[in-house]
């Protein structure tokens, strides 16, 4: 897909151009990268597990002491859409709020306007079942709070684009021997029918898409385990996928470490089939949209 800027974008307060919206050069957030986000789906305009969303938003508010008022984020976020022209679309919502403008110092001072930037665009969310992906694994080389949906991307990005370079779709992250998530995904692996994936905490993101999968294989009858998988237990493992806003269910065809390659057979496993299966019906549920 294409990649553009959206045609409208909410900054503090205004609905502006892109190119007319402005932030100071002493924003905390260009600074420091002191700021968090979120990223919100949307099924033909209809949001999908909004209110988990800005529950993580509070949450990540909460933990780095962010003092901003969010309570007119819903009504912002439907007129995004709105203004995008998007209610037909499939897209998302970006969400940033930084720590704004001060004289550079690395404690936060007591006192700040907040930056708040929001726009909707236009992505694809149709076809994930019939995407069979390879990977690339690399070292979790990021921060210990990584239960914060933090803006302070470095580690994720210097990753990610090793992985982009080599063709890979993703790059999925080892840290002590266990595998934790990926740059911007969640990660399962499927093991003797049980689904196992590493657990909330402060080495992964708890993912809006993983805590439905959770969910939804509880509600299933399909064996859940939150453990982290060391890496020495791969061989078990028949079925890989990762989950996410935009990744939504991605099977996993192939794992590339520096010295091998793990593959996981030439067809979607059953397991992911049935949860790609069972996310849609929730996306209908929830939206009316039919995206299978
Ligand atoms: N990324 N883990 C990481 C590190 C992520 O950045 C993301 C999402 C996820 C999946 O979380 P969710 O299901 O809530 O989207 C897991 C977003 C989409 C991004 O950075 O663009």
């Amino acid at each position: 897909m294409k990649l553009s800027y959206p045609s409208k974008v909410y900054l503090n307060g205004e609905w502006l151009k892109p190119e007319a919206a402005k932030i100071s050069v002493f924003d905390r957030g260009f600074l420091f990268g002191d700021g968090i986000y979120e990223v919100i789906p949307f099924y033909c305009g209809k949001l999908f597990l909004l209110k988990e969303h800005l529950e993580r938003l509070r949450y990540s508010l909460k933990e780095v002491e962010l003092k901003c008022d969010i309570s007119d984020f819903e009504a912002l976020i439907l007129k995004a859409i709105d203004l995008a022209e998007l209610n037909k679309d499939d897209g998302a919502i970006y969400i940033q709020v930084s720590r704004g403008m001060a004289p550079r110092t690395h404690y936060f001072p007591e006192s700040y306007d907040a930056t708040v930037l929001m726009y909707a665009y236009k992505t694809n969310l149709r076809g994930f079942q019939d995407q069979f992906k390879d990977v690339v694994v690399s070292n979790d080389l990021r921060w210990h709070r990584c239960d914060i949906k933090s803006v302070s991307l470095m580690a994720n990005i210097l990753a990610n684009t090793e992985a982009k370079k080599g063709g890979f779709a993703e790059n999925i992250m080892i840290r002590d021997g266990f595998f934790t998530e990926g740059s911007h995904s969640s990660l399962f692996f499927v093991k003797n029918d049980t689904v196992y994936t590493h657990p909330n905490g402060k080495f992964i993101l708890p993912g809006i898409t993983r805590n439905l999968l959770i969910k939804l294989c509880k509600d299933n009858d399909i064996e859940i385990v939150e453990k982290g998988l060391p890496v020495s237990a791969l061989d078990e493992v028949t079925e890989v996928f990762i989950t996410g806003t935009t990744t939504q269910i991605t099977a996993i065809k192939n794992l590339h470490f520096p010295d091998k390659i793990v593959h996981f057979g030439d067809e979607i496993g059953k397991v992911t089939k049935r949860l790609q299966q069972l996310f849609s019906e929730e996306v209908k549920n929830q939206t009316g949209v039919d995206i299978d």
